[in-house]
């Protein structure tokens, strides 16, 4: 082809996806209500192994979560159902990121908790097919990552809400080999995709009664997209005259996450999807591991909750997916719980997670025959969740 040809080729692919982005706005400019769980009877958990070590640590997930909901189960308010096929040899098989009949499974659902599921890359053997976790977000509208992050003895309680369906995840596999020497990718950030997730931001530090909300851009060199989602957050600001706000570049606040004299400033933080991706990542680490934390995907219909891991393939093959710690995906699930309205019982989930996996840890699991099966953790945490001198005990420790 000649140089013109190249370049015609790649104006008619960044053509179509302008157009495929237009109809996106359209879309989420008709604003729908948030669901509200209690007008539905039952309200359907779907619970997706996903693959690698996902099928051990959502078993025992769903064990104790159908323990807790007992009663809930019992009289028909809440029904669990468990989801197959999300593996990627089902979905290799297939040629799908999600196959249709498991996406249909899901959509039956009000909300999911998912275990890891691989995310092909190339030459990593497994056909080159998009990240499950990217393309749910995608088809369910879940714009809303929201990741918790809590060190109670050093002060931190971080709450980031990290944009989820746009900014480089939009169509980062429809970028264009322009030549053989030009690669180009596409960022994509819309007004209604940042107000929203700005607003939800905001929102939640208004009812959980925090002061202040942090937006992370790099709006000083990524000037239009960037600069827009400042904008933006701009505006939002306005409506919550009682809520302090701040801006910050990336490359300070991944500094400052670790600035012991200013990172107890933070509360929430609302950012793009790659900063957001990086960053909570950053902040896992600072609370103890990415296998610690638990992330909720939100939309206004949807919701699914996952383990921020991955799925640890090589764990199965050296037969030690019995030693896979369920943690993260706990965590995800004590997220859930206060999701659909249960938050009594996700508060001491979470306080159960935070007395065994770090404080008292009677027994813990190393990943290996050194330590505790995923099961006998998951025991260890029902006899803790259970245990009446629970509250008392984790406010000592924290103390
Ligand atoms: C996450 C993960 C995913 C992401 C991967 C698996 C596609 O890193 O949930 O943070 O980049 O969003
Ligand atoms: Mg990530």
């Amino acid at each position: 082809m000649t140089e013109l040809q190249y370049v015609e080729s790649a104006k008619a692919h960044f053509g179509t996806l302008l157009q495929q982005q237009l109809e996106r706005i359209e879309r989420l400019s008709q604003e729908r209500e948030w669901v509200n769980y209690s007008d539905h009877r039952p309200v359907i958990i779907g619970m997706i192994g996903g693959d690698g070590i996902g099928p051990t640590i959502s078993a025992e997930t769903k064990r104790i979560l159908e323990n807790l909901l007992l009663d809930e189960v019992t009289n028909g308010r809440i029904e669990f159902r468990v989801i197959d096929g999300l593996t990627i040899e089902n979905r290799a098989e297939k040629m799908q990121a999600i196959p249709e009949d498991v996406l249909a499974k899901i959509k039956d659902c009000h909300v999911t908790l998912k275990g890891p599921t691989h995310t092909p890359e190339k030459g990593d053997g497994w056909p080159n097919i998009e990240s499950a976790n990217v393309r749910m977000r995608k088809e369910l509208d879940l714009f809303a990552n929201v990741r918790p992050v809590r060190i109670p003895q050093d002060g931190i309680d971080w709450t980031f809400f990290r944009e989820n369906t746009e900014d480089l995840y939009a169509v980062g596999s429809q970028g264009i080999n322009v030549t053989s020497d030009l690669a180009i990718d596409f960022r994509v950030i819309t007004t209604p995709g940042s107000e929203r997730i700005i607003e939800a931001a905001f929102a939640h530090a208004k009812r959980t009664g925090k002061t202040k909300v942090t937006v992370v851009t790099k709006a000083n060199v990524v000037k239009t997209t960037d600069g827009k989602f400042l904008d933006i957050a701009r505006i939002v600001a306005e409506r919550y005259p009682t809520i302090e706000w701040d801006s910050w570049y990336i490359d300070i606040m991944t500094a400052k996450l670790l600035d012991p004299h200013r990172r107890r400033d933070f509360q929430v933080l609302v950012l793009p999807n790659l900063y957001g991706d990086i960053l909570t990542d950053e902040a896992a680490e600072i609370q103890g591991g990415v296998g610690t934390a638990g992330s909720a995907n939100l939309g206004k219909r949807y919701a699914m909750f996952e383990a921020i891991h991955g799925s640890a393939p090589r764990m199965v093959t050296e037969g030690r997916d019995k030693y896979a710690d369920p943690s993260s995906l706990l965590r995800a699930g004590a997220m859930m719980l206060e999701h659909i309205g249960h938050d009594d019982l996700g508060i001491r989930l979470h306080k159960a997670i935070d007395i065994c996996g770090q404080y008292e840890r009677e027994i813990s699991v190393t990943g290996r025959d050194s330590g505790a099966t995923s099961s006998e953790f998951g025991d260890y945490i029902m006899a803790t969740v259970g245990d009446s001198e629970l509250e008392s005990k984790w406010e000592g420790y924290v103390k």
